[in-house]
This record gives structure tokens, C-alpha cells and sequence, in this order.
């Protein structure tokens, strides 16, 4: 099987400067792998390669075994809420319905399966009865969900997510958490990038660590380490010892 994603040598960066240098590493399929590291390090600028949406200055990037213009009908894709025009005047509705549409064929006539995915898709984010809504009148919690439906109604195999737990309240992080459980059961492969290392351990199994660089890559178990944790993060994290503490515990209540 294909890894879901292949990366060798990557650098890319805005307006002729790098940002991310250099990056080798690989993602298997049915993974939830969390791309974790500070503000700056360049994990959207990652995720926007992977995407397509800017250019590598080097370096290869196979997503499912191909090019992402390929697979771009299995990959969804939900930016960084910042990223979004939120003054766009369009309905809930019609946001998770653009999870339908292939990038090549923005014309199609849509099926009444497409509005059955779509409504599905919000009732699983909690947001049917405000589907007819314009975005811009929702909360920030909201529209990120909306995005999270516009993902989910597109069925892929790879669901690539920006900071999706970034200012939602505790009953919208449930409700993520719950989907991600139910894609790793249909063997799907999520990659989110988040910067809560708190949490980062509870919620995925794979890890990319990167501070412009690639620090480690790998499965959750050798990324408690704290030389990744440290290199990821320097020396002043407050966190750091917590989660040291933390992973001990875990590692203490395994072996019992
Ligand atoms: N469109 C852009 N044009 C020029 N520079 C950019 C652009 N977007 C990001 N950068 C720069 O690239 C670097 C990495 O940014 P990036 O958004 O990838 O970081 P990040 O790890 O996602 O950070 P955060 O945790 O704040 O979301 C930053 O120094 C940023 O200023
Ligand atoms: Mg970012």
C-alpha cells in the first residue's frame, strides 16, 4: 500500500525565501498523525505544499502514491481559519456542498447524493438548523466546523486539517474527536497540524515534529521523547516538563 504521504527533500517558502527546509519523511495510510510545532515553524506552509497551493522550491511530494493533482478528489483540506474571507456571502450549506465539487469540474450537476453527503456531513458537525445561514453569522467555533463538514462531505481517504481545535469550545473539540475516531475505524488517514502538545498526545498516534526543519517523524511512542520535545520546542517550555511528567505516568500505567 501506498504511504499517504511521501515526502523527500522538501523546501518551500514565499517569494524566493525558504521557510520549511529540506523536510524526508513519510506518512502511512490510516494513521491520525498530529504536525506539531511553534507559532512560525512553517506547519501550514507544509500543509499548503502538500496541497498544492504553493510551489516547492525543491524537493517531491507524493500524496497516495501520486502527484496531488492525481488524487485531488480524496483529499479534503481544511485551512487554518484565519487563511478564510469570512465576508464571502455564502450560506452553510453551500460551503459543505463545495466538498462535493472536483477541483476540475466546478460545473458538475450535482446528484442527490452529493446533497445527501453534504447534509449528513453537517448534522455530524452539530449544524443542520444552521445550514441556510450566511458563515460570516457564526461564531468562530461554527465556521470552523463548517469547514469540517465541507471535508467531510467529500468521502476522501486523506483529510488534511489545519489547527482544527483552535478556539472551538469543549463540546465542538468532543464532537472532532469523535469524527477522527470514526475515520480511523474506516482507515482513513488524517493529518492535523496543532500546536497544543497538552493534548497532541492523547489525539494522534503519529507524529511530525517541525521547526522549519524536520525534528522527528515517526510513531507516538518515540516522540514523547523529550531530546524531540526540546528540539521542537527550545529549551524554555513551560509545558515540557508536564508533558514529561505525563508521559511517565502513562508509561508507569502501561506497564502495570
Ligand atoms: N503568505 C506568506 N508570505 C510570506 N511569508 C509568509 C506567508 N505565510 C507565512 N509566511 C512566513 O512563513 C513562516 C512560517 O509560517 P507558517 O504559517 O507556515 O507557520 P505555522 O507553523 O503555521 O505558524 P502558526 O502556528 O502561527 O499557524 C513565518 O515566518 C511567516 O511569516
Ligand atoms: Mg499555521
Amino acid at each position: 500500500m501506498n504511504d499517504a504521504l511521501n515526502i523527500t527533500n522538501l523546501t518551500a517558502g514565499y517569494l524566493g525565501r525558504p521557510v520549511i527546509f529540506d523536510l524526508c519523511f513519510t506518512v502511512p495510510q490510516g494513521v491520525i498523525c498530529g504536525v506539531i510545532g511553534p507559532n512560525g515553524s512553517g506547519k501550514s506552509t507544509l500543509l499548503k505544499s502538500i496541497m498544492g497551493l504553493i510551489h516547492p522550491m525543491q524537493g517531491t511530494i507524493q500524496v497516495l502514491g501520486h502527484s496531488i493533482d492525481q488524487v485531488r478528489s480524496k483529499i479534503a483540506y481544511v485551512p487554518q481559519r484565519e487563511s478564510v474571507d469570512w465576508n464571502f456571502p455564502v450560506s452553510v450549506y453551500d460551503v459543505a456542498l463545495m466538498g462535493r465539487y472536483a477541483p476540475d469540474n466546478i460545473f458538475k450537476r450535482l446528484k442527490n447524493s452529493d446533497k445527501e453527503a453534504t447534509l449528513k456531513a453537517l448534522e455530524k458537525v452539530h449544524l443542520l438548523e444552521y445550514k441556510d445561514k450566511p458563515i460570516g453569522q457564526l461564531s468562530g467555533g461554527q465556521q470552523q466546523r463548517v469547514f469540517i463538514a465541507r471535508a467531510l462531505a467529500r468521502e476522501a481517504e486523506l483529510y488534511i486539517m489545519d489547527e482544527p481545535f483552535a478556539g472551538v469550545d469543549s463540546v465542538t473539540e468532543s464532537a472532532i474527536l469523535k469524527l477522527l475516531k470514526e475515520m480511523k475505524q474506516e482507515k482513513k488517514t488524517v493529518v492535523i497540524v496543532h500546536h497544543d502538545l497538552q493534548t497532541a498526545f492523547d489525539y494522534f498516534d503519529y507524529f511530525v515534529m517541525i521547526n522549519r526543519k524536520l525534528i522527528f517523524s515517526g510513531q507516538k511512542k518515540e516522540a514523547l521523547q523529550p531530546q524531540y520535545l526540546f528540539e521542537t520546542y527550545g529549551g524554555g517550555l513551560p509545558a515540557l516538563d508536564r508533558i514529561r511528567t505525563a508521559g511517565n505516568a502513562r508509561e508507569e500505567i502501561a506497564k502495570s
